[in-house]
């Protein structure tokens, strides 16, 4: 099969973890017979600074023309502490999040058993953890109206949502909660807010189409709590997208590390994959980052922008592999272990593919 396959590093560590999810990737293609072609595009920080703007439009073209996106980090500290920046990386984020039309943020949460004792939280609280947090995407706050009154000393941001729009975020939700373990929760603060008593309303109406699946409706601060205290009592959660943000950094500490923990973005065009850790500048260069959660966001690419199963799980075994023979970058080698560079690590599952 020939994958065409839009390729966008971004800021900081994004060029070197991309790296090394490409060495698993054309591993991955040699076994099975497959020929990826990469088309790099520009983003973020780096695309700001090359033509003045973090989204622009041949990177966009790119990502249309190709079958699927597999996106590093943007966002670098330059601009972290400035308010006034008239152009930011995120914003190349935001754009082509909305421009490909990704309404939909898959984003597991799952332990390996190897790793365990690595989170924070007690071992018996999260083992058999494997939920995933479905966040909405191209809506709600984040793409309100927003601005400034009373000569700038009143601002706002407003938070609106379509029917429509709630709607096809929560079939995507039953029909995975209907291919895993039936149960959805519905993340809101309908006592308070319009428009989470609108995304009940919705959901409340599509139950009669999925029957099988057994839904909740939690209000999002006790979701904040109970997700640490009973993860493994979720299966698919949907939300919208604040909330979505906050809970799925929370969810990621579940697994011990966020540089393990892959996503998806789907919607109308093209897919895009994409590691949730951000770009983590202090460690831009030094080849230490943890690769793993861009090679596991390849493995969700093969597996559901092209349907290859076995590839997806190649990349996932070995994965696995390199967690428990300890060949692992130094967020996860424990104090006397060796640590191995970013690199080494990359190098090491493409030769065991
Ligand atoms: C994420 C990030 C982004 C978001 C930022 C960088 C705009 O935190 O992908 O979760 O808030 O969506
Ligand atoms: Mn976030």
């Amino acid at each position: 099969m020939k994958l065409n396959i839009a390729l966008l590093a971004g800021d900081g560590i994004g060029p070197e973890v991309i790296d090394q999810a490409v060495k698993v990737s054309n591993a991955v293609a040699k076994k099975f017979n497959h020929e990826i072609v990469w088309t790099s595009g520009l983003t973020g920080a780096a695309a700001i600074d090359a033509v003045g703007e973090p989204y622009p439009d041949l990177t966009h073209e790119i990502c249309m023309a190709a079958d699927a996106v597999l996106f590093g980090a943007i966002g670098h500290p330059r601009f972290d502490n400035d308010p006034k920046a008239k152009v930011r990386p995120e914003q190349g984020l935001l754009k082509m999040r909305k421009k490909l039309g990704l309404f939909a943020n898959v984003r597991p949460t799952f332990t390996f058993p190897s790793l365990i004792d690595n989170s924070p939280l007690k071992r018996e609280r999260i083992e058999g953890t494997d939920l995933i947090i479905l966040r909405e995407l191209t809506g709600g706050i984040y793409f309100g109206e927003r601005g400034r009154k009373d000569d700038g000393d009143t601002a706002f941001d407003t938070c609106t949502y379509t029917r429509e729009e709630v709607k096809r975020l929560a079939k995507l939700g039953f029909e995975m909660a209907m291919a895993r373990g039936k149960k959805l929760c519905c993340v809101d603060k309908a006592n308070v807010l319009e428009t989470s008593r609108l995304w009940r309303e919705t959901v409340q109406d599509m139950e009669k189409d999925f029957p099988e699946v057994t839904v909740s409706y939690e209000f999002v601060d006790a979701v904040a709590m109970r997700l640490v205290q009973w993860p493994n009592s979720y299966d698919v959660l949907i939300t919208e997208n604040l909330f979505g943000d906050i809970l799925t950094d929370e969810a990621s500490v579940i697994s011990g590390s966020m540089g393990l923990m892959p996503s998806a973005s789907i919607g109308v065009h093209t897919s895009l994959f994409e590691p949730i850790h951000g770009s983590y500048p202090q460690a831009a260069g030094k080849d230490i980052a943890n690769p793993l959660a861009t090679v596991l966001s390849a493995a969700m690419m093969f597996e559901d922008a092209f349907g290859l199963k076995e590839e997806a799980a190649a990349i996932r075994a070995v994965v696995n592999k390199s967690l428990t023979e300890g060949i692992v970058t130094e967020d996860l080698a424990g104090k006397e272990a060796k640590a191995y560079k970013t690199s080494e690590v990359g190098d090491w599952l493409a030769k065991n593919i």
